[in-house]
């Protein structure tokens, strides 16, 4: 497995297996990597015949007030497992290697960049958007693989690959949730055992929402009137946003006849946490 920090390296070494004709897989992520980034690389090892993983914590994605300090660097243990998993390479730069100094320009999707996440956190999708830009420049991958857990995320990779031509396939990975339900996360770290119990709350939320789907409901508002219903029953649990989208514009729908996506945002102690199911019909 070779490992590069430098934007130069990587690109010649990937250029180099794209020539020899090799399908490329990109799996782009921050690091303190669990069993839902090593689901996608499962799935690019499937899919590929090189596999390449990014570690790099984006500080353009983090608030002024987040945890870009404090966000989990564990990149012995990474590299231990990605080794294990048979990539390729690793990609890790720094941030002034990503960022030098007097870089001004930004990727935006305007419109949807400001729905879910992006509402309270101002700036996060345009950083999201802009490091996987220059990901795709510098890697130029034929596949990228993204997690459905940041579901919002994906659709505006989606959205920002098609109106920008940018010749890559965007995969969507399932959540991977731990037995008791709860959506893997890096920043699951951060919870105390009793924050850690609190959290299911958010799943079963979200199941109990599946369940009135399954019997027939159709109306957001009833369903979203549920499921805070549910949450309110955990002061420790302070909601961000529960809201019910069309899964590729992110606007809310008011009834989900023809499908929708569930997602939400909550504070459990200091740690935000997200989670979301597709309702299908
Ligand atoms: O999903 C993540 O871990 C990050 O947002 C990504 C896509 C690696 C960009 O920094």
């Amino acid at each position: 497995m070779k490992i590069c920090k430098t934007i130069h390296n990587m690109h010649a070494a990937c250029r180099a297996l794209r020539h020899e004709g090799k399908r490329l897989g990109l799996v782009p992520t921050m690091g303190a990597l669990h069993e839902g980034h090593l689901s996608l690389v499962r799935a690019a090892n499937s899919q590929c015949d090189v596999v390449a993983v990014s570690i790099f914590v984006n500080p353009t994605q983090f608030g002024p007030n987040e945890d870009f300090s404090r966000y989990p660097r564990t990149f012995d243990r990474d590299r231990e497992l990605l080794d294990k998993e048979g990539v390729d390479l690793i990609f890790a730069p720094s941030v002034e290697e990503m960022y030098p100094q007097g870089a001004i320009t930004y990727v935006t999707v305007e419109g949807l960049s400001d729905k879910l996440c992006g509402k309270s956190r101002p700036g996060h999708f345009r950083g999201v958007t802009t490091v996987v830009s220059k990901l795709f420049h510098i890697i130029e991958p034929d596949v990228a693989f993204f997690g459905q857990k940041d579901a919002a995320q994906a659709a505006i990779i989606r959205r920002m690959v098609r109106d920008l031509n940018m010749p890559v396939e965007i995969v969507v990975c399932p959540i991977v949730r731990e037995p008791d339900g709860l959506a893997m996360s890096s920043r699951n770290s951060y919870l105390d055992p009793q924050q850690r119990q609190s959290a299911l709350v958010l799943h079963r939320s979200l199941m109990r929402i599946r369940e009135l789907f399954g019997n027939g409901e159709r109306s957001s508002a009833k369903l979203i009137a549920t499921a805070k219903e549910i949450l309110a029953g955990w002061p420790s649990v302070r909601l961000d946003y529960f809201e019910i989208v069309n899964p590729d514009t992110l606007e809310s729908v008011d009834n989900v006849s023809h499908g929708a996506l569930v997602a939400l945002a909550a504070f459990v102690g200091s740690t935000r946490l997200i989670d979301n199911i597709p309702l299908n019909v």
